[in-house]
């Protein structure tokens, strides 16, 4: 399916607050989850920005990607107090599961694995986010059954 993007940006002002609203609109209407040189081009002209504000918030914001990703985004908290919890069993479980490593994507395009810092839930650490889903209290055979349901599979 081709998303209209020209059609996309008229949703939003031409004012320089809705940037990272637009850039996540942009990039969620991309279905390998990222952003095009184009998109970044795009979203500078709607807004009147120079796009070298554009590609800063863009590199600055760990959500947001310059390279094609899987349909759906792991992301495992790496701050301290879910390390102290286990993250890293659910790191190694997940990588064990879909046979990648962290950075790289599923073969089938379906998972993309990424660390984060703190998601502000670590009173349920060790914590994961898939797409915008928090999960939290992770054991290995519960991330199993979480990516299940992600896959279809569950
Ligand atoms: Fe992991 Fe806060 S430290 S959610």
């Amino acid at each position: 399916m081709t998303v209209d993007k020209k059609g996309l940006l008229e949703k939003f002002p031409r004012s320089p607050d809705v940037l990272l609203a637009l850039l996540h609109e942009l990039q969620r209407a991309n279905p390998q989850n990222y952003l095009t040189p184009e998109d970044l081009a795009l979203a500078a002209e709607h807004l009147g920005l120079p796009l070298s504000r554009v590609r800063d918030a863009v590199t600055f914001y760990t959500m947001f990607s310059l390279r094609p990703r899987g349909k759906h985004i792991i992301r495992v908290c790496d701050s301290p107090n879910c390390h102290l919890f286990g993250a890293w069993s659910v790191v190694e479980e997940i990588k064990e599961f879909l046979g990648i490593e962290v950075g790289e994507t599923t073969p089938d395009g379906l998972f993309t694995l990424e660390l984060t810092s703190c998601l502000g839930a670590c009173g349920v650490a060790p914590v994961m986010m898939v797409d915008d889903e928090v999960f939290g209290n992770l054991r290995p055979e519960r991330v199993r059954e979480i990516l299940r349901r992600f896959k279809g599979e569950g």
